[in-house]
């Protein structure tokens, strides 16, 4: 992409990396946790026009409302093209597009709902992210995450920042982020945080504030 930095190309690269097998390394937390987490967040979306960011291989394809006009973005290219299979095989009318979180081409205060799913754990400057999607959101529009964040507990944390250089170089995803904190730095207001588990995964409700004049 034109003005991407190094961190971005690599994070990128990663996931065109892992992109053939996403779908299978997740499968077993896929259908423990994460379906039922994706079902919850989905019936929280609000409005009719909706952005996915970090869309990867499509998972959340089958949560979309039907009624909606949903537009999801990737910036690698092959997590796309797995999502672009599954969408002609669902039949599912979404736009998908290829861009870098960090950088969305969307105007201000587009969209009702902005939802990601496990995306904060790697885009290279969450807080830059996470103010794209203020930006991109209308004012009262809702912002909706699934992360696993930084444990609150002390030993967890120390071995969660120990482990983390490994599991990103294998899985693309930083084990050690604040995402709450970077939500809150992005200027979104928090509405609330659920724990799903083991106070590491969260649900994440988030709202944009009206303009203050
Ligand atoms: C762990 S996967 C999650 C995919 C999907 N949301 C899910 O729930 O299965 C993270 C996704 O975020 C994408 N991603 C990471 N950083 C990004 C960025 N800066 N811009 C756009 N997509 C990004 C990756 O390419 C990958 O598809």
């Amino acid at each position: 992409m034109a003005s991407e930095n190094k961190a971005t190309t690599i994070a990128r690269r990663r996931y065109n990396r892992i992109a053939p097998l996403y779908d299978l390394m997740e499968s077993s937390i896929e259908s423990a946790r994460f379906r039922k987490w994706r079902e919850i967040l989905w019936s929280k979306v609000k409005g009719n026009t909706i952005l996915e960011v970090g869309v990867g291989t499509g998972k959340n394809f089958p949560y979309y409302p039907s009624s909606a006009e949903i537009t999801a973005i990737d910036f690698s290219e092959n997590m796309l093209e797995r999502a672009r299979d599954k969408a002609k095989k669902l039949g599912l009318p979404v736009h998908l597009q290829r861009m870098d979180a960090q950088n969305l081409t969307f105007e201000d205060n587009t969209f009702d709902s902005v939802v990601a799913t496990f995306v904060f754990c790697s885009v290279p400057d969450p807080v830059l992210g996470l103010r794209e999607i203020a930006r991109v959101c209308k004012p009262k529009g809702k912002v909706l995450l699934l992360e696993h964040v930084l444990s609150a507990d002390r030993v967890l944390a120390w071995l969660m920042n120990l482990a983390n250089p490994i599991i990103l170089r294998l899985m693309g995803a930083n084990i050690s982020r604040r995402t709450v904190t970077n939500v809150s730095k992005s200027g979104l207001t928090i509405e609330q945080v659920t724990d799903l588990g083991w106070g590491i995964f969260k649900l994440i409700e988030a709202r944009k504030e009206p303009e203050i004049r």
